[in-house]
């Protein structure tokens, strides 16, 4: 009985096919959509957190990540391109598999999208501290800048950008496909400076010991750098919007994801080659937690000089190595492009909400539209003080962490629906289908859960307790309320109550006179 509520397909299909957009974008549009969602704080930030995991073995930890999100990517891309609707993961699983799992899927999206968005806002918030320092020999006082976890008080440049953001969406922002390119070129440039400039001076010696913590360590620091991947599926909720997605969407994903490890891999081996990347305060087989006050003090007992210290790896690395001022100029290509990344995943956070409040499952206030911009304001400003405060108080690492919990619970629920419809309606078109489907989807499940287990225990135990929450919320509010449960299928188009507003568009993909790119 709790598994029967399915959203129709063709049910969601035809409201899709009543505000389809234009099929406008490439190969191109699609892959550079992909870097702009993708590269951010991961890269930039959470490589000092690997090394701490892991050691120079993070090279390991990135290409493992990078696989699993290659094969969930092959998985989203079949569902993309065949339900090429808002909601992303949520519907997908509300057809196949049930208004429950998709409850859940929805449920876990919050983490990914909101959670994810406050730790790139501490991300930036780490790059903009260390800039002011540097170009202006100053010593900002930590007590405003750090987390209560990180030795502050609370992160306030960090709940500054998060409120910013929320500010520029409810005002009907979106972010330009010129934006964006520009916005992906320079965070190409600012790798690409780090990467000519270490590699060259790499010291094979700094390799060893390769794995001071073992493959669990590895395995840690992939669940931890997968955050570095997470955006990709912004490039297949704009499936409707694609031309031939049979060829352009796997170009679009496989070939961001593929682009990204490569950077991802050439920036780690500067990093390890140059600087080092041994974990700090090791003692018997077990390195201190990265955002702990533990580590913070190992650190000042060093005086900070190792790159897991660093708020800012990328930066520091380069000044260490005799580039401070183009470490100074790679930290402010992080402070333009992060905040990019925060406004994507913001974004997609309002989607769902704006999804699942259409389809009743969450108050109709969420799915309010602002009357002179337009936007669904009241979830944005929620979402946005909700993210302001996990940004002030919480340290990047965990915030990644429990964002990744979500994604990985999100990407596992789609492979799995691939796998289901595939059975369940094998004569269904399928734009595009996820090549060795039968060795594929359960590959994505079980790199899914492998990863989620190599969380640390206080993400899994959110998890948990979030999931908990939400079935609470399912069974006491949602299943009473829920349109499908009422027998009412396309019920936005003729509600009075919530215009026939189509959820806005993916930011990246529009040009600000609402062209499509
Ligand atoms: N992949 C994105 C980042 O690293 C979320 O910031």
């Amino acid at each position: 009985m709790l598994l029967d509520r399915v959203k129709p397909l063709d049910a969601i299909l035809a409201t899709a096919e009543k505000k389809s957009l234009h099929r406008s974008l490439g190969a191109f549009q699609l892959t550079m959509l992909g870097i702009g969602a993708v590269i951010g704080t991961g890269i930039f930030v959470l490589t000092a957190e690997a090394a701490q995991k892991a050691g120079p073995g993070m090279m390991v930890s990135f290409i493992i990540a990078g696989v699993v999100c290659a094969v969930a990517a092959l998985c989203y891309a079949e569902m993309a391109s065949m339900v090429p609707v808002s909601g992303s993961a949520y519907t997908y699983s509300y057809a196949v598999m049930g208004e429950l799992i998709a409850w859940m899927v929805g449920w876990a999206l919050i983490l990914e999208y909101a959670v994810a968005a406050g730790a790139v806002s501490v991300g930036w918030s780490g790059y903009m501290i260390g800039y002011i320092e540097h170009m202006f020999g100053t010593d900002v006082s930590d007590a405003l800048t750090l987390g209560p976890f990180d030795g502050g008080a609370i992160n306030l440049p960090a709940m500054a950008i998060a409120l910013l953001v929320t500010l520029l969406l409810v005002r009907g922002t979106k972010e330009s496909a010129t934006a964006n390119a520009i916005l992906v070129g320079v965070k190409i440039v600012a790798l690409t400076a780090f990467i000519v400039l270490a590699i060259p001076v790499m010291n094979m010696e700094k390799f060893e010991p390769f794995s001071p913590l073992g493959f669990g360590g590895i395995s840690a620091a992939a669940a931890s750098i997968f955050f570095a991947y997470v955006g990709f599926d912004a490039v297949s909720t704009a499936a409707e919007e694609t031309r031939n997605p049979q060829r352009n969407m796997p170009i679009g994903l496989i070939g961001s994801l593929g682009i990204c490890t490569i950077f991802y891999l050439l920036v780690a081996a500067g990093v390890i080659g140059t600087v080092g990347a041994q974990p700090v305060g090791l003692s018997g087989g077990e390195a201190l937690e990265p955002g702990s006050r533990a580590l913070t003090d190992a650190c000042g007992a060093i005086g900070n000089q190792a790159v897991v210290c660093s708020k800012e790896a990328l930066a520091w690395t380069l000044r260490e190595i005799g580039w401070p001022q183009i470490g100074n100029l790679v930290g402010l290509a992080a402070i333009l492009a992060l905040p990019s990344v925060v406004l994507m995943m913001m974004f997609g956070q309002t989607r769902i909400f704006f999804t699942m409040s259409r389809d009743g499952l969450l108050p109709a206030a969420f799915s309010k539209i602002h009357p002179r911009y337009q936007t669904p304001h009241f979830v944005t400003v929620l979402t946005g003080i909700a993210v302001a405060l996990f940004a002030g108080f919480f340290p990047v690492g965990q915030l990644a962490n429990i964002s990744n919990s979500g994604t990985l619970f999100a990407f596992a629920a789609v492979s799995l629906a691939v796998l289901l419809l595939r059975r369940t309606d094998p004569t269904r078109h399928r734009p595009f289908r996820t090549p060795l489907v039968a060795l594929v989807a359960p590959l994505s499940i079980a790199g899914c859960v492998y990863l989620f287990w190599s969380l640390d225990e206080k993400s899994k135990l959110l998890f948990a307790l979030w999931a908990v929450i939400g079935l609470l919320v399912y069974f006491f509010y949602s299943r009473q309320r829920s349109h499908v449960g009422r027998g009412i299928i396309d019920v936005h188009e003729d509600d009075p109550d919530i215009p026939p507003q189509p959820v806005p568009p993916l930011p990246g993909i529009h040009t600000p006179g609402g062209k499509d790119a």
